[in-house]
Parts: structure tokens; C-alpha cells; sequence
């Protein structure tokens, strides 16, 4: 099967967001860039990690590993590659170069924000602990390595609640994302676990679009519909859904699951994309909103980066942040495996 053919196979699928619809033609204009981004990744030693709302050509077409910011930090972790293409959003390529302070992390878009990244900087984070002393800080990965070298802990969506239950002070500042934050507040009062848990005033732009009543009204025209959620979506939205989990957490569990008759994701558009590729038998309804700054990473950009990088597409961190946010994360593996146990 020709490049272009493989692609197809993978993408006939997808309907979901602005990234579709893939015909054999379009797939067949995009195969010589596919074709030329796997030469170079083995001419350069690279690696190319994506995450899963990204663009499902390059998902589908280059990358060598795909997950949630948990799983892509544990692979940027691991991996022997010189060079580290990470498809995403900066925070999380930092934290890829935070891990691997010898290798060259190359970021592909040039809008690369986040809205939960962006909201809070190192400064805000000082003064905040000034006003909260004996308070844990504890701080959402989706933020700078600035801002994770000024706190103690941090997170992802994947381990959240079990993180915070486990951190001995009943005095924590979760910070930037207040949605997320509250569906801790509420979680821990269902674990019946007594924590003063202050607040950020962050939120991520995309999951705080989704409406609870308009959720209520599909449920109600769609019986046996399984309501999955992100927990950066409002508490409102965690109420009515029937799982809450991480983007991999998401995708596991409708693998797993045998008894929807149809799914609503509420989460990023580019996660029903893959869950249209990698589970074809099941169905998918309802709206969905995209990531500007996820989507804005394309073919063309990894080439670029692989073959010409700017240096504004190399992360640079210096070593006085890289050891403060080095210690941030490393907190995160050491609390997110006694967990595990
Ligand atoms: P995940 O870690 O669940 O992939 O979430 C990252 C993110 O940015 C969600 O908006
Ligand atoms: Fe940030 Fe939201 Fe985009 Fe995730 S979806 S990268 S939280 S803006």
C-alpha cells in the first residue's frame, strides 16, 4: 500500500472539528511531506511526540507516540533520541526539556500558547504563596517551567484527584485552572477528604464552552448515551457525565466499554478524531470545540523545525528554572507511583 492509501485507510474516518474530511486525493497531496518528515526523523535521530488533539495527519502519519500530557511527559522521559519534535503546546515541550536538559526540543507552531498556561506567571505564583504561607502549591502541568520551579507539585489530568488526596497538608493552592479546581473541591468532599483547597482564576477556553443543559438535552434524545468528560470542563458538566478522566483515560475507557450505544466527548474536537480512527464500530454524536493553539501545528512546521529550526522553535530553559521545575515534576512521578502501588 502506498503512503497515500495507508493515510487514507486511517482517516476515512474522521468527521469530528475543522481537521476532516480526508479524502484519497488530500491524502495523496499530503504523502511526499509524510514521506519526507520520516526520512528526516531518522536522518536527525528524532523523535516526534503529538499529543492527541493535534491534527490527526500528523498523528496518524509521523508521529512515533501519541497520549495526554502524563504519558508524553513519561515518554519524553524515556526516549534515546537526539532530538525531541514535540507536536502540542509549549508547556508541554518545556516539560519535555525539563526532563532532558541534553537534547534539543524543537516546538512546531508558532502560536503555541495555552489559556490555562498563560493566565499566571512566576510573579503572580510569589505573591500568591506571600498571602498563603504553610500552604502547598500545587500546579496544573498546563503551566510554564517559571511558574512549576515556584511550587511544590504538580499535576495532570490523568492523577489529580489521587495526588492531591495523598499530599499530607490539608492546606493546598491548586493553580491556574478554578474548573479543575472545583471538581477537586468536589471530589475530595466525595472521598470525604478534609482539605482547605484555595483557588486560581484560570480556566482553558475550550472546555469551559461546553453547556450543561444543552448536554441534558442530548441525553434525553439519545438514551444509552455514555457522557465522557475532561475535568477541565465545569462541575456542572462533571455532574452530568458518566466518566471524567484524562484524554488517554477517555480513550481507554470506550475501548473498554461495551454498553453505550453512542458517545459525547467533551472534551477537545481532535479526541473523537482519534476515537472515529481507532474504534470504527461505535458512534460519536454532538458538538465539539477546538484548541486554536493545538491546531495550529501542521506538516509543513514539523518539516520546517526538522530541517531549518529557528531558534524560536527551540526550547531553552535556563538551569535555575530547569532545577525548580525539575523538582515540581519529579514530584509528580514520585507521589503519581505511590499512587499506582
Ligand atoms: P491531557 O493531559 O488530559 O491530555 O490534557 C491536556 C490538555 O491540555 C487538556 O486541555
Ligand atoms: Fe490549553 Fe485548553 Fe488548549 Fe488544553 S485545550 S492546550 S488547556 S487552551
Amino acid at each position: 500500500m502506498s503512503t497515500a492509501e495507508k493515510l487514507y485507510e486511517k482517516l476515512k474516518n474522521v468527521e469530528s472539528g475543522t481537521s476532516g474530511p480526508y479524502s484519497l486525493e488530500r491524502c495523496r497531496q499530503m504523502a511526499p511531506r509524510v514521506d519526507e518528515i520520516k526520512r528526516l526523523k531518522q536522518e536527525k535521530n528524532a523523535v516526534i511526540l503529538a499529543h492527541s488533539y493535534v491534527h490527526p495527519e500528523i498523528i496518524y502519519g509521523v508521529s512515533d507516540f501519541v497520549g495526554d500530557s502524563y504519558q508524553l511527559s513519561k515518554d519524553a522521559k524515556a526516549t534515546t533520541a537526539d532530538v525531541i519534535v514535540f507536536v502540542a503546546v509549549r508547556f508541554m515541550a518545556e516539560t519535555a526539556k525539563v526532563l532532558n536538559p541534553d537534547k534539543e526540543v524543537r516546538i512546531p507552531s508558532r502560536l503555541s500558547g495555552c489559556s490555562l498556561a498563560d493566565s499566571i506567571t512566576a510573579e503572580d505564583v510569589r505573591r500568591l504563596k506571600a498571602e498563603h504561607p504553610g500552604f502547598t502549591f500545587v500546579c496544573y502541568i498546563n503551566t510554564s517551567a517559571e511558574v512549576k520551579a515556584e511550587c511544590d507539585v504538580c499535576v495532570t489530568s490523568s492523577n489529580v484527584y489521587d495526588i492531591v488526596q495523598r499530599i499530607p497538608s490539608d492546606q493546598i493552592y491548586f493553580l491556574p485552572d478554578k474548573l479543575m479546581g472545583e471538581n477537586v473541591q468536589d471530589e475530595m468532599k466525595r472521598r470525604g477528604v478534609a482539605k482547605d483547597i484555595r483557588l486560581y482564576d484560570g480556566t482553558c477556553y475550550v472546555h469551559a464552552e461546553y453547556d450543561a443543559e444543552r448536554v441534558r438535552r442530548l441525553q434525553a434524545q439519545h438514551p444509552g448515551l455514555k457522557v465522557l468528560s475532561h475535568p477541565e470542563c465545569t462541575r456542572d458538566i462533571i455532574e452530568q457525565s458518566d466518566f471524567v478522566a484524562s484524554t488517554s483515560g477517555l480513550m481507554d475507557y470506550m475501548q473498554a466499554d461495551q454498553t453505550g450505544s453512542a458517545y459525547l466527548l467533551l472534551t477537545e474536537c481532535g479526541l473523537a478524531g482519534r476515537a472515529q480512527v481507532d474504534m470504527p464500530g461505535k458512534t460519536f454524536i454532538g458538538p465539539c470545540f477546538e484548541c486554536k493553539y493545538m491546531k495550529s501545528n501542521s506538516l509543513d512546521d514539523v518539516r520546517r523545525v526538522l530541517v531549518h529550526p529557528e531558534p524560536e522553535d527551540i526550547i531553552e530553559i535556563s538551569p535555575d528554572v530547569r532545577a525548580g521545575a525539575l523538582r515540581c515534576i519529579d514530584n509528580m512521578f514520585t507521589y503519581a507511583e505511590m499512587v499506582r502501588d
